[in-house]
């Protein structure tokens, strides 16, 4: 049911954890079964140098996550925000078609780190005094 890679991920995590001083922090849930990821984001001259996750989701989530970090450590903001699930799910050799949400943790956590790092970057390059302070 499972590929080889899913299980080997999902008995062997990379990257679980928290990155010290992270730059992006991103937390989803899925609304499909309530599970929740959450990941963190290290940047340097705008490549991720370090991506960690924690999750209260299923082994597939784990899987999916884990392979997530080492897919996108070392990759540029604009490649780790290209990452698709599918890709993710691809990495794995598949997932099994009732299992394709949990997919989505990974991916949506990550991109969620970014957009977290994207904005408080953007807001610290932002000079003082007139600045829109709209959101
Ligand atoms: Fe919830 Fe897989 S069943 S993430």
């Amino acid at each position: 049911m499972y590929s080889d890679k899913v299980m080997e991920h999902f008995r062997n995590p990379r990257n679980v954890g928290v990155v010290e001083n992270a730059d992006g922090t991103g937390k989803v849930g899925n609304p499909v079964c309530g599970d929740i990821m959450e990941m963190t984001i290290k940047v340097e001259d705008d490549r991720l140098v370090d991506v960690k996750f924690r999750t209260f989701g299923c082994g597939s989530a784990i899987a999916t996550s884990s392979i997530t970090t080492e897919l996108v450590i070392g990759k540029t903001i604009e490649e780790a925000l290209a990452l698709t699930n599918r890709a993710v799910a691809q990495a794995l050799d598949g997932l099994p078609p009732n299992k394709m949400h949990c997919s989505n943790l990974a991916a949506d956590a990550l991109h969620d780190a970014i957009k977290d790092y994207l904005s408080k970057r953007d807001g610290l390059e932002e000079p003082a005094g007139e600045g829109e302070s709209s959101q």
